[in-house]
C-alpha cells in the first residue's frame, strides 16, 4: 500500500515536469508556424495535460482540436536535404544492387530519340541538364544511383502513351518516377533507363462533394491533395511522413500504407479507379468512381503496388472520407514492449471506431530524433522510457470521443500499461508529437548509413527481431525499431557508421529468414523495388511468382518498364 502511494506521488511529480517541459516544446518557433491551421484552431495558450494529472475536471476542460493540425516537416526534395545530399557518399547497397548486369536487349539512347521526345513534349520537358539529372538519378536515401541521361516530363496521358509506344518499339528501358521518396531503390534507374517523371501531371480533375470522390492526375503531391480536401471538408485516407514530396501516383504504385491505415484501410480499398498506360502505349481507362462494380476482373488492382513494372498510372480516383471535428493525440511512454502490445489490444477494444493511429517507437529511435532534428524535444520528463506510443482518436462527437479516450487512458494508467504520458492541447502540441514520430526516418538519414527493413510480422513477437539483431550486431551498429504497430508493421533500421559488408552479412539473409519463419512479409508497405526483387520468394511461393512473371510478360513483353525491379532478375530479364 505504502509502495503504491509512493509510486503515485512520483507519477504526479513527473506530471508537473511534463507540463513544464511541454511548454517549451509548444513555444518553439519552428513548430509554431502552422499558419494553415490557424483558421481551424486558435492557439489559446493552453498547456498539454500529463496523463497522470488527468482528473475528471481536467478531462472535461480539455479542448479538442480539428484533425488538420499537421505540417510538412519532411522537407520537399531539392530543398531541405540538399546540403545533406552533397555530404553523403553514394553507394550501391546490398547484394541485389551489385550483381545485376545491364540487359543487353535494351537499346542505348541516341540523338534521334531525343529529337522524337522533343517533338512530342516540347523542348523544355526533355531534360538533359546534368545537375537536374544527378538529382533524379539518386534516391532519397542516397543508396541507389543510376546513370540516366534523359528525364522526360509529360503533361498529358496522350504524351505518356506516345513516349511509351516509342520506347517500346525502340527497346528503350524506362523508369517511372513520382516524388522519388521510395525507400527500396524502385524510383531511380539502375543503369541508363529513361526517367519519366509524373511531376507535371498534377491537376485535380474532379471532386464530388456528395460522394467524396476525388479524381486527379498521378503527379499530384499528397500534401496538396490533403490541403485541397481540407478546404472541402474532407481528408485523404492516406497520410505519411513524405507527404510534402510523394505523389498520389507513387502512393498507388507502391500501395503505400502510412499512418492511418489502421483506420481507413489500404489503397486497394480506397482507390476506386485509375487510368494507366501500358508499355505499348495503350491507355487502360479504368477510372471508375463506383463503389460497386463486379464486371469481370478488377484490373486496377494489378497497378496498385506493382511499382511501375506493369504500366504508368496517369490518373486516380479515390474515395475520401469527410473530415471529422474531434481529434485527440496522446503521447505515451511504456516500460516494455509487452505493455505496448497490451495497450494496442486495449485500444482496439476500448477505443474501437474512434482509433485513427497507433504508432510506436523505441528509445533508440527517440534518441536519434532528439539528437539529430532541430527543435524537437521530448514532451515527457527525461526519465528512462523504453518505448513510446502515439495514439490518435478521431470522431464527429467531441464529448463522446473525450469520454472514451479519457476512460481508456485512466484505466491503462491504473493497470500499469502506461508509465507516463501527455495529451496534446492544441495544434502545435499535436504537431510536435507527430513531428517526433514522423521525424524518425529523417533522423536516421542524418545519423549516417542505414540498412532499412519494412516487415509485416505478428505483433506478439515482432520486437524479438530487434532484440536479436542487437545481440547479433553487438556494438557494431545501432538497431532501431519503430512502426505502425496497429498494422503489425515493424520498421527495423540498422544505423551503421559506414556501409560494411560484414554488417550486411550479419543482417541478410537473417532478417528475411526470420520474417519468413514467422510467416511475415519482407515488404509491408515500401515495396520490393531493386532492394528486394531477388528476395520475393521469402514471402511468395514459386507458383505465385511465376504467375506474376506471366502477367509482366503479357503487359510488357519487352520488359522496358522499370527493369530489374520487383521480380527476381532470373525471371524478369529477357
Ligand atoms: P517514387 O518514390 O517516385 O516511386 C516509387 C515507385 O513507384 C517506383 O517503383 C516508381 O517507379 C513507381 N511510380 C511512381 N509513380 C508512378 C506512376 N505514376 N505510375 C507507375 N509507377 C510509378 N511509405 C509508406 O508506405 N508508409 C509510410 O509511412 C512512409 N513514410 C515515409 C516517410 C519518409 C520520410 C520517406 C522518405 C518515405 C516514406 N515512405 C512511406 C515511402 C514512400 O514515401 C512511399 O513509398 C511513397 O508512396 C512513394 O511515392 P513517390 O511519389 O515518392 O514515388
Ligand atoms: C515510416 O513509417 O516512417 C516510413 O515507412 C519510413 C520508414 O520506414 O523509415
Ligand atoms: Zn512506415
Amino acid at each position: 500500500m505504502m509502495e503504491k502511494c509512493r509510486a503515485t506521488r512520483r507519477l504526479f511529480s513527473h506530471s508537473f515536469k511534463s507540463l513544464f517541459n511541454h511548454r517549451s516544446v509548444s513555444d518553439h518557433s519552428t513548430l509554431r508556424s502552422a499558419s494553415v491551421f490557424t483558421h481551424h484552431f486558435s492557439d489559446n495558450g493552453q498547456r498539454c495535460i500529463p496523463l497522470f494529472q488527468l482528473q475528471k475536471s481536467d478531462l472535461l476542460a480539455r479542448a479538442s482540436f480539428s484533425r488538420d493540425y499537421k505540417q510538412t516537416f519532411w522537407p520537399p526534395l531539392g530543398r531541405g536535404l540538399g546540403g545533406m545530399m552533397c555530404a553523403l557518399q553514394f553507394r550501391s547497397f546490398g547484394s541485389a544492387g551489385t550483381k545485376i548486369q545491364r540487359n543487353p536487349s535494351f537499346a542505348t539512347l541516341n540523338s534521334d530519340d531525343v529529337t522524337y521526345f522533343k517533338g512530342v513534349l516540347g523542348e523544355k520537358n526533355v531534360v538533359q541538364d546534368e545537375d537536374r539529372l544527378e538529382f533524379v538519378n539518386a534516391d532519397w536515401m542516397h543508396k541507389y544511383k543510376g546513370s540516366s541521361r534523359l528525364l522526360l516530363l509529360p503533361t498529358t496521358t496522350d504524351q505518356v502513351s506516345q513516349i511509351l509506344k516509342y520506347c517500346n518499339s525502340r527497346h528503350l528501358a524506362v523508369v517511372p518516377q513520382g516524388g522519388n521518396t521510395g525507400l527500396v531503390g524502385g524510383s531511380v534507374p539502375v543503369f541508363d533507363e529513361v526517367i519519366i517523371s509524373m511531376s507535371s501531371m498534377n491537376n485535380i480533375v474532379d471532386f464530388d462533394k456528395v460522394s467524396g470522390m476525388l479524381v486527379c492526375e498521378a503527379g499530384c503531391i499528397l500534401e496538396n491533395l490533403i490541403s485541397f480536401l481540407d478546404n472541402q471538408g474532407f481528408i485523404m485516407p492516406l497520410d505519411l511522413g513524405a507527404k510534402g514530396s510523394c505523389q498520389i501516383g507513387g502512393n498507388v504504385s507502391t500501395n503505400a500504407g502510412g499512418l492511418r491505415l489502421i483506420r481507413h484501410g489500404s489503397l486497394h480499398g480506397n482507390v476506386l479507379g485509375l487510368e494507366a498506360v501500358l508499355a505499348n502505349g495503350n491507355v487502360l481507362d479504368m477510372l471508375g468512381t463506383l463503389r460497386k462494380d463486379n464486371t469481370g476482373y478488377d484490373l486496377k488492382h494489378l497497378f496498385i503496388g506493382s511499382e511501375g513494372s506493369l504500366g504508368i498510372v496517369t490518373k486516380v480516383s479515390i474515395l475520401t472520407p469527410p473530415k471529422l471535428s474531434s481529434v485527440n493525440i496522446a503521447f505515451i511512454a511504456c516500460k516494455d514492449y509487452l505493455s505496448c502490445q497490451r495497450l494496442l489490444l486495449e485500444a482496439k477494444r476500448k477505443l474501437g471506431e474512434i482509433l485513427s493511429a497507433f504508432e510506436f517507437w523505441d528509445s533508440e529511435a527517440m534518441d536519434l530524433v532528439l539528437n539529430h532534428l532541430e527543435g524537437v524535444r521530448n514532451p515527457l520528463p527525461p526519465s528512462v522510457h523504453n518505448f513510446y506510443v502515439l495514439i490518435e482518436t478521431t470522431s464527429s462527437d467531441e464529448s463522446y470521443d473525450k469520454e472514451k479516450l479519457e476512460a481508456f487512458l485512466l484505466r491503462s494508467m491504473e493497470s500499469g500499461l502506461i508509465s507516463d504520458g501527455v495529451l496534446a492541447q492544441d495544434i502545435n502540441q499535436a504537431s510536435s508529437f507527430w513531428r517526433i514520430r514522423e521525424g524518425i526516418p529523417e533522423a536516421l538519414m542524418r545519423a549516417g548509413p542505414i540498412y532499412k527493413y519494412d516487415l509485416s510480422l505478428p505483433v506478439e513477437n515482432m520486437y524479438n527481431l530487434v532484440e536479436e539483431m542487437r545481440v547479433r550486431l553487438a556494438q557494431k551498429a545501432k538497431v532501431v525499431g519503430y512502426g505502425h504497430l496497429g498494422d503489425g508493421n515493424l520498421h527495423l533500421n540498422i544505423s551503421a557508421p559506414q556501409y560494411d559488408d560484414m554488417i550486411l552479412a550479419q543482417v541478410e539473409p537473417y532478417v528475411y529468414e526470420w520474417t519468413s519463419k514467422h510467416r511475415g512479409s519482407i515488404s509491408a508497405e515500401h515495396g520490393l523495388g531493386l532492394m528486394k526483387a531477388n528476395e520475393i520468394f521469402y514471402s511468395k511461393s514459386h507458383e505465385t511468382v511465376q504467375v506474376m512473371a506471366s502477367i509482366k510478360k503479357l503487359l510488357d513483353p519487352n520488359g522496358i518498364l522499370n527493369p530489374y525491379k520487383v521480380l527476381p532478375h532470373s525471371l524478369s530479364t529477357h
